[in-house]
């Protein structure tokens, strides 16, 4: 790292979550950010709900099982990781030994802060005989606390993979978890937790597009609520929904997730057309304020000073590491 103005550089830190340098306005961000790349073996791993400018420049754009399979096998010395705190702490867990690195260590979770670990712990401790089962949105602690972790694209199968006869403990998404029981018969125990962001969906609203595009598909993600769901022509994780209105003729989708994801879509099919399922207000609300803290400039001061790092408990690591990997191992 140039270690240049430290001082300035932990303050920063401390008080914005990134390092409040301005690049020179006369670089071209993507010729240097693809040279410093090269330079120290880095790789950019981002997720679909990262703005544009991010995903065009990223070497691999995912959903989080697709991110997380990625870190396990990447052989580059540094990990940018374009997303959220938790997902970085999943790299990071996966690659001890890798810098890891977070353009801005405040984007952090709705849906990882609805379970704080101390609540966690006791709700865990008062049903021992439960399987725990976390959704990969919650903090490493969390993760510390439970026996498999799952994404939206594999919970059905880890569901499965639990033995009927054991009781199962599902957190932190309700919303999830309540499609999961759904699905699988199961009577899961769910914790009550949920995404800011996929529960502003206004089923009036989306009604009323409906009508006005009756040709439309309406896609959702599982993080949505049950009344959404309902009327959803397919649910899926954002790697889902993207697949999905690539396979799919339908020429226009209404799409209940966060609206980064439609750049991939517009990418993959041109010539089709995605509307943002409308939020219950006038606000961008169904942009997820955490992820949107990332941006190109932050990207690129992040990766020439290599900070923010995030830094994690030794220990802590190797407890939260053993869920991922069954996570993993039945995932392949
Ligand atoms: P997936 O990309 O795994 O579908 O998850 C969506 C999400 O909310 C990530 O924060
Ligand atoms: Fe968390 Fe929701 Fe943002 Fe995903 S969209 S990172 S679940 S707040």
């Amino acid at each position: 790292m140039i270690d240049i103005n430290r001082e300035i550089f932990v303050e920063d830190l401390i008080k914005y979550g990134h390092l409040n340098q301005e690049p020179d306005p006369s670089l071209d961000l993507f010729d240097e950010i693809e040279r410093i790349k090269k330079e120290k073996n880095a790789v950019i791993l981002a997720h679909y709900y990262q703005e544009p400018d991010i995903q065009d420049i990223a070497d691999y754009i995912g959903d989080s099982l697709g991110l997380a399979q990625e870190a396990a096998k990447t052989e580059a010395d540094i990990i940018v990781f374009a997303g959220v705190h938790f997902m970085a702490e999943t790299a990071k867990i996966l690659n001890p030994g890798k810098k890891v690195l977070l353009p801005d260590l405040k984007a952090g979770c709705s849906l990882a802060d609805s379970a704080p670990a101390k609540e966690f712990k006791a709700f865990r401790e008062s049903h021992p005989d439960h399987v725990i089962i976390s959704y990969i949105n919650c903090s490493a602690e969390v993760k510390a606390f439970s026996d498999i972790i799952c994404t939206s694209s594999n919970a059905q199968k880890i569901i499965e993979s639990v033995p009927k006869e054991k009781k199962i403990i599902f957190a932190p998404d309700r919303n999830l978890g309540a499609y999961l029981n759904s699905k699988t018969g199961r009577d899961m125990v769910l914790w009550n937790g949920a995404c800011m962001v996929h529960e502003i969906f206004s089923l009036e609203k989306i009604t009323k597009l409906k009508i006005r595009h009756p040709k439309a598909k309406f896609i959702a993600h599982p993080e949505c609520e049950e009344a959404v769901l309902k009327i959803a022509d397919y649910i899926g994780s954002t790697t889902g929904l993207l697949n999905y209105t690539i396979s799919d003729d339908a020429e226009e989708y209404i799409v209940a997730t966060e609206t980064g994801i439609l750049h991939q879509m517009e990418l993959a099919s041109p010539g089709k057309a995605f509307i943002p399922a409308p939020p219950n207000n006038n606000c961008a609300c169904n942009d997820c304020p955490h992820m949107k803290l990332n941006t190109l400039e932050k990207l690129y001061t992040c990766m020439k000073y290599e900070l923010p790092e995030l830094t994690m408990d030794p220990e802590l690591m190797i407890r939260a590491r053993k869920p991922i990997e069954r996570m993993l191992q039945i995932s392949k």
